[in-house]
């Protein structure tokens, strides 16, 4: 399991790159690190089929999915908030009402 993790291939290394750039601009918690790491657990080990994000927020998590999905030529990625917020922060309701 550690290969791909530590021993990335170039085009690997590419992708994970350019996935990391689009990712950039979107606000939220996953860092670069932990969403690459994300990643190739979702297009390598995880079981192909649909993926359930629960707690995307604004789809910083989301994205490193979805590419990993896509990547991997198999499923769906379904992302769910309840926009109750965290158990350190309170409900977002003013970023849920600008989705509305
Ligand atoms: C740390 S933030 C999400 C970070 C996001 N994954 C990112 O990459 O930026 C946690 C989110 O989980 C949501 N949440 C908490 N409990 C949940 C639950 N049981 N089901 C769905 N969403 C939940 C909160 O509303 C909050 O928006």
């Amino acid at each position: 399991m550690s290969g791909h993790f530590f021993l990335q291939s170039p085009t690997l290394r590419t992708r994970l790159l350019d996935i990391q750039a689009k990712v950039a601009p979107i606000q939220g918690w996953v860092s670069d690190q932990a969403g690459m790491v994300l990643y190739q657990l979702t297009r390598f080990y995880a079981p192909t089929g649909t993926v359930v994000e629960l707690g995307s927020w604004k789809g910083r998590s989301t994205v490193w999915l979805a590419h990993a999905v896509k990547d991997r030529g198999a499923g769906r990625v379904f992302a769910v908030d309840t926009w109750k917020g965290t158990q350190n922060g309170g409900p977002d309701e003013q970023t849920c009402q600008a989705y509305d």
